[in-house]
């Protein structure tokens, strides 16, 4: 064998070997595996000599190369398998799990707070035999005004500012009209709460322009000021906590008479005066009073056979109150990280 050929073969070899043991990742690897051994590498060009070889050197030779060919593939798979194991290593101990750390938690959803309020106000007065109603959002001028003694032109009607839809269709500004569905379809004695969405054209820090009351109508035989008290005041102990008082201050609604605002001792600083009552230890929740023969008259219900009393609440309001939100916007906002305080 020529001593040239077979020089360049073993220098080929070592090169090799070294450019694989240079290699730190199966993809330079590969690369140096296709400079010697591939179709157009080193290798195969020294194959080329075997042409110019005397005859009976070809054997030798090419026995020869097909060793360091042998050898080269061997040391390639090795070489592959140690820096594919290492690569799986390091990728290992980057993904690392720390199984200690504490988890991330997940938050599970609960109800609004207005809808907590609702629901509350709605169990206590369950238990003095009052059931649920609803009605539409969109009501007959009749309903949410005329039929509760508001009419037309009448001066009341600017108590509330309302979203008229149409000449006769306004967003309800009141639940109020519930309680005349309720006159006309049911039978008496009833005691009914009518709840929901209501909406006037009024928005700063204390008023929304949507927001959702709940209200309270009982008929029945023999009904006096004395029964809304006795149940505004249950009402007022069992939603704030006990020992709270409640005062009823004349006013006026077309709807009742005569009528009264309700106000309950402070439940934040129980009367002593607060920021919240504005130091006055007392604080506005709604409005009541005995049912007008007026509405009686609209709904064809004898009177005095039957008599009745009623009264509502704005559920932000008592929200508000409950829970100490110093802004009542916030309620409507969603925010989470305020919703989560009521989980
Ligand atoms: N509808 C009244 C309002 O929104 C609140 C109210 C007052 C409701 C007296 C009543 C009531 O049922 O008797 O301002």
């Amino acid at each position: 064998m020529s001593q040239q050929a077979a020089s360049s073969l073993d220098q080929l070899k070592s090169q090799a070997a070294q450019a694989f043991e240079k290699a730190q990742n199966p993809q330079d690897l590969y690369q140096a595996k296709v400079q010697f051994l591939g179709k157009a590498g080193a290798i195969t060009d020294v194959m080329k000599l075997m042409a110019s070889l005397p005859k009976e050197e070809k054997p030798s030779f090419g026995k020869k190369v097909n060793e360091v060919k042998q050898f080269l593939e061997d040391l390639y798979s090795q070489r592959e398998a140690f820096l594919t194991e290492k690569e799986i290593q390091a990728k290992m101990e980057n993904e690392k799990l720390d199984l200690t750390l504490p988890g991330s938690g997940a938050f599970s959803g609960s109800l609004h707070p207005v809808q907590r309020v609702t629901d509350e106000i709605v169990q206590i007065l369950a238990r003095l035999g009052y059931s649920l109603r609803t009605g539409p959002l969109i009501e007959k001028d009749y309903y949410n005004f005329e039929a509760l003694n508001i009419p037309p032109d009448h001066p009341a009607r600017d108590m509330q500012d309302t979203f008229f839809v149409d000449q006769t269709h306004v967003l309800r500004t009141h639940t109020s009209p519930i309680q005349i569905h309720s006159l006309e379809n049911e039978e008496l004695p009833l005691r009914i709460l009518g709840t929901g969405g209501v909406f006037r054209c009024d928005s700063d820090i204390s008023h929304l322009p949507h927001f959702h009351q709940i209200e309270a109508l009982c008929v029945d035989e023999k009904i006096s000021m004395a029964d809304l008290k006795g149940t505004i005041s249950f009402f007022v102990r069992e939603f704030f906590g006990p020992g709270l008082k409640t005062r009823f201050r004349p006013s006026f609604f077309p709807f009742t008479e005569p009528s009264a605002e309700v106000d309950c001792s402070c439940p934040v600083c129980k009367g002593k005066g607060c920021s919240l009552c504005k130091h006055t230890g007392w604080i506005e929740i709604g409005g009541s009073g005995l049912v007008n023969p007026k509405v009686f008259e609209h709904a064809k219900i004898e009177y005095p056979k039957w008599q009745g009393f009623a009264f509502g609440f704005g559920i932000e309001r008592m929200a508000i109150i409950k829970y100490g939100i110093e802004d009542i916007r916030l309620l409507p906002e969603n925010d989470l990280r305020f919703l989560r305080q009521f989980t």
